[in-house]
């Protein structure tokens, strides 16, 4: 079925100039992107959006490093988007990533792991929101 999800470029791979060859991977996989933005995410916004890792002993360096320098936040509509965008992505760390996934090609720890990508559906949704209302996405047929 047509999915979105939520995708960020994080500040290590904005820093090393990929955005476009991350958004190409996006779109030659079929994925559209509907919203995109690029910001530079104070210590609240990183606080809230990582909300869930709250208590993980990485969440402050999470924070620092989300902080760290501009992001660029985009919604991905296609296809079972959700999963597509993970396969993409590879493993968290980018040391366990496949060959020829943005973060086994661009990514050099997990905390400068290049991209985020919603896990699921529900989360898609809540960070679509919470970064996007809904006149600044542009879905097409
Ligand atoms: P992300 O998909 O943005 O969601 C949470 C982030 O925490 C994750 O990517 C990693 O960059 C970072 N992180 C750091 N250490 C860990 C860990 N041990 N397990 C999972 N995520 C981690």
């Amino acid at each position: 079925a047509t999915e979105r999800t939520f995708s960020i470029v994080k500040p290590d791979a904005v820093a090393k100039n990929v955005i476009g060859e991350i958004y190409s991977r996006f779109e030659k996989s079929g994925l559209r992107i509907i919203a995109a933005k690029m910001l530079h995410l104070t210590q609240e916004q990183a606080e809230g959006f990582y909300a869930e890792h709250k208590e993980r002993p990485f969440f402050p360096d999470l924070v620092a490093f989300m902080t760290s320098g501009p992001v660029v936040v985009q919604v991905l509509e296609g296809e079972n988007a959700v999963a597509k965008n993970r396969e993409l992505m590879g493993a968290t760390n980018p040391k366990e990533a496949e060959k020829g996934t943005i973060r086994a090609d661009f990514a050099q720890s997990i905390d400068a792991n290049a991209v985020h990508g919603s896990d699921a559906p529900e989360s898609a949704a809540r960070e679509i929101a919470y970064f996007f209302d809904d006149k600044e996405i542009c879905p097409r047929g």
